[in-house]
Parts: C-alpha cells; structure tokens; sequence
C-alpha cells in the first residue's frame, strides 16, 4: 500500500517535470524576442561581435546568464539585460535557446590556421573539457562552429583576465597560448561545423 502512494507520487512528479520543461522553451520562445537584436533569429547570431546561443548547452547559458546578472562576468550589453531577468526566465531562455538548431556561417576558415589550430587544442586538451569536437557537455560550453571573432574575443579576455567566471579553468590555460595561437584555435573550431 505504502509503496504504492510512493510509486505513485513519483509518476505524478515525473509527470509535473516533463510538462513542465515543455512549457520552459514556449515561455523561453516569447521572452526570446528581447534577444532577436543581438542573438539573430532562434540564437543564430548575424555577426561575430555576438555569439551564437542556437543549439547551446542549457545549462551553460543559465550559467552565463546568472553570472552577468550578478556581476561575475561583465560586458556593457549584456550585464543590463540579465540585470531583468528573473531565475525562471533564465531557465526558460536556456531551454529555448538550448533546443535551437545552430546554422552554420559564412566565414571561410584558413586550412593552414585550422591545421595549427588543431594541433595547438591537441596539445592544450581542450576536448579533455570541451570533449571531441568541441560539442561541450552541461557548463562547459559548446564551442563547434562558432563565430571566430567571439572565440578570440573570449580567449583575449581570458588572458587578460577581464574574463574570470572560469573557475581559473580558461584563464590559466590562455596565459600559455600566443595572438597566433589563438586566431589558429578560433579557425579550427569553425571548422568543427
Ligand atoms: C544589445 C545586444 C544584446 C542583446 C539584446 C542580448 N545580448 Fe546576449 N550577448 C551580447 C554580447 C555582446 C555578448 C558577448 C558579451 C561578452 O563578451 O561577455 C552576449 C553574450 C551572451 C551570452 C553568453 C554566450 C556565451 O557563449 O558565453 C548569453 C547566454 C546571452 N548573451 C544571452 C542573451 C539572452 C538570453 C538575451 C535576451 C534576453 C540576450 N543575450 C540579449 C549582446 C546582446
Ligand atoms: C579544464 C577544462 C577546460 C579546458 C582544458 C579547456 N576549457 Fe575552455 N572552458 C572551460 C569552461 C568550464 C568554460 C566556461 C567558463 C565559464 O563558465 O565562464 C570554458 C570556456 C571557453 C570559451 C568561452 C566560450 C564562450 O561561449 O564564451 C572558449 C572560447 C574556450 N573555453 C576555448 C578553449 C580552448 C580553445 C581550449 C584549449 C586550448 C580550452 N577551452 C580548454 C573549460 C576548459
């Protein structure tokens, strides 16, 4: 008897999840509109001044989101608009973007700076956190196919450590790669998509 109120309460709850999640991207998808300017439509960004979020993992994006808003991790742009954001609508935009198809851009990677790029994330590890293909899993980032301006943008800051909400992670590792370095790392894994 016992185990049966136990059972299910259990279903009732799973059920009370699943549903819920669904309605996280619906919810996700109307407070997305306050992102088309930068982000482009579904998180496809127009231009390397903006990531890409199509297709990134939900709970990097909560992270990030989190982190701007309270002051972890600063940009002029952003740290306003997460300022607004509530917990919820954080885990809603997340799911949203999270569930998006990433397209991919125009940029035509060099094949000599994606060999030495490749070589250089070879002898850095970076799929040891980003895993192969630089796909990413939870709050390590996705990275594949993004725009280079960005990577290289978020691998100079690293290493100036204007970017510190890494946990040191990426600030230490960018102190060992060069400028050539890292526009070799940002060819390469546009070239991953
Ligand atoms: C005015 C332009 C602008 C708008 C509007 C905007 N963003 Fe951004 N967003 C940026 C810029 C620029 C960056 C990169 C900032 C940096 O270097 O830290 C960024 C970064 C991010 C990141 C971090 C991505 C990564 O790979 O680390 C996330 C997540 C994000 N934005 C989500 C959103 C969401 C969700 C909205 C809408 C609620 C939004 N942004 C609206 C300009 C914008
Ligand atoms: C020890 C684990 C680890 C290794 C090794 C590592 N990364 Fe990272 N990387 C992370 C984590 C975690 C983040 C997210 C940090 C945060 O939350 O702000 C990150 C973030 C990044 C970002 C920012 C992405 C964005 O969307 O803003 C770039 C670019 C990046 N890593 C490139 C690299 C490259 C290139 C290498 C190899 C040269 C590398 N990483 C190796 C853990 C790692």
């Amino acid at each position: 008897m016992k185990f049966r109120v136990i059972l299910t309460t259990l279903l009732m709850l799973a059920a009370a999840s699943f549903g819920a999640h669904a309605q996280d991207i619906e919810a996700g998808k109307k407070k997305a509109e306050a992102c088309v300017a930068c982000h482009g439509t579904n998180g496809n960004s127009p231009s390397g001044a903006f990531p890409t979020i199509a297709g990134q993992n939900a709970r990097y994006i909560y992270l990030q989101l989190r982190d701007y808003k309270e002051g972890r991790r600063k940009n002029p742009m952003m740290s306003p608009i997460a300022a607004g954001l509530e917990k919820q609508d954080m885990h809603d935009l997340a799911a949203y973007f999270a569930s998006q198809k990433q397209a991919r851009t125009s940029f035509k990677a060099d094949p000599d700076r994606i060999k030495a790029g490749a070589a250089k994330a070879e002898e850095s590890l970076c799929s040891m956190c980003h895993l192969g293909g630089m796909a990413g899993q939870n709050e390590v980032p996705r990275l594949a196919g993004q725009h280079p301006e960005y990577i290289v943008t978020q691998l100079k800051n690293f290493k100036a450590r204007e970017r510190t909400n890494d946990a040191g992670n990426m600030t230490s590792l960018a102190q060992t790669l060069s400028e050539e370095d890292i526009t070799n790392l940002s060819h390469w894994i546009h070239s991953l998509f």
